[in-house]
């Protein structure tokens, strides 16, 4: 099956919890075989999410409803640093923007407890998801697209013994209000979960 199709979505599916289940089960496949850059296999996520979420609402014909950015912001030692050849971690007081569809985005948030502001630093610090039906009454909320009304944004968490370490977020914004709901979180969540496994931090 070429690539582009994985983002197919069946008119056979209807509800929510189906159609995650299929972008699950489509990603597993993606990712099946790769060598766990995250770079690589967070790109075709962001694509994958965002276009089968165009997809499976075209159904419906509410493409409003779906989404107008999916990406992730990853913790900034994950990064190269600029100094030292690229060999030197950053400091870990800020997210980076990291692979995405959608328009461009704010390229950096800062994660400093205390100093932070915004959707994807409050989800990071807290380490659980934040779902947001409407942005505008959401304090510190930053706009990165005055268009968008609604978001849903889920932690990326590498287990550990203790609370586990959070290596980023994965975001996604919508055009309409309230245009994300507890199905979507689930299903976000265990995406998250498969990329965190599936990868090489
Ligand atoms: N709205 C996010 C910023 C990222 S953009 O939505 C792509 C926030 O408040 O953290």
């Amino acid at each position: 099956m070429p690539h582009a199709d994985s983002a197919l979505v069946p008119e056979s599916i209807t509800s929510k919890s189906d159609f995650w289940a299929h972008v699950y089960s489509q990603l597993d496949a993606l990712l099946d075989g790769q060598h766990g850059n995250w770079v690589t296999n967070l790109s075709n996520a962001a694509s994958l999410i965002y276009n089968s979420l165009l997809a499976f609402h075209s159904h419906f014909g509410d493409g409003e409803r779906a989404v107008n950015w999916c990406g992730f912001y990853l913790d900034s030692p994950l990064f190269p640093s600029p100094q030292r050849g690229g060999t030197e971690s950053r400091p870990s007081s800020q997210l980076l923007l990291g692979p995405f569809n959608g328009r461009p985005a704010c390229q950096y948030i800062n994660t400093t407890p205390g100093k932070s502001r915004g959707v994807c630093a409050d989800a990071f610090l807290q380490q659980q998801t934040v779902l947001v039906d409407d942005v505008e009454s959401y304090p510190g909320h930053i706009a990165c697209d005055g268009a968008t009304r609604s978001e849903i944004v889920c932690p990326l968490i590498l287990p550990g013994p203790s609370a586990g370490r959070v290596l980023g977020v994965l975001d996604l914004d919508c055009l309409a209000p309230a245009g994300f709901d507890a199905d979507d979180k689930l299903g976000l969540e265990k995406i998250a979960e498969l990329l965190v496994n599936s990868c090489n931090w």
